[in-house]
């Protein structure tokens, strides 16, 4: 087994229209591990750190103006190689290209109106993890399932 951590943000449409909860249901009943959650309005600053990667591309500042533009739910999951397991659960970028089945698949319909984000690598989620939560605010503990999802 290979435990990671991975950053997943609820973005503002996402808790706009209502799918905090179900969104947060399909990583629990997946048996990721909520190690870390907060409910805020990411500031121009942050969303730009955040985003670095895409500065200069056509998308940035509509990407910057979507992120701020009301409450987020971040969070940190726990679990065997929950990186991608998260990514896989969220789906492609583009809603309309994403499976069904998936978060992006199943609620969205616009790639600048995505729902979710996920961090794409361990790299990733550590940066965004530090970005978004100091260290006394990811908290180790062990669900009582944990047994029953990973066997001995
Ligand atoms: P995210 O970082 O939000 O989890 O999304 P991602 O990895 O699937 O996609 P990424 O390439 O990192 O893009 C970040 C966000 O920018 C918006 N975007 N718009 N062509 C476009 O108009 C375009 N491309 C990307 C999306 O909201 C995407 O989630
Ligand atoms: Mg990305």
């Amino acid at each position: 087994m290979t435990k990671e951590r991975t950053f997943a943000l609820v973005k503002p449409d996402g808790v706009q229209r209502g799918l905090i909860g179900e969104v947060l249901s399909r990583f629990e009943r997946k048996g990721l591990k909520v190690v870390a959650m907060k409910l805020l309005v990411v500031t121009e600053d942050l969303a730009k750190s955040y985003y670095s990667e895409h500065i200069g591309k056509a998308f940035f500042e509509p990407l910057i103006r979507y992120i701020t533009s009301g409450p987020s739910v971040a969070m940190v999951l726990e679990g065997d190689e929950a990186v991608a397991v998260v990514r896989k659960m969220m789906g492609k970028t583009s809603p309309i290209e994403a499976d069904p089945g998936t978060i992006r698949g199943d609620f969205g319909l616009h790639i600048g109106r995505n729902i979710i984000h996920g961090s794409d690598s361990l790299t990733s989620a550590e940066r965004e993890m530090s970005l978004f939560f100091s260290s006394d605010e990811i908290v180790d503990f062990e669900r009582t399932d944990e047994q029953w999802l990973y066997g001995e």
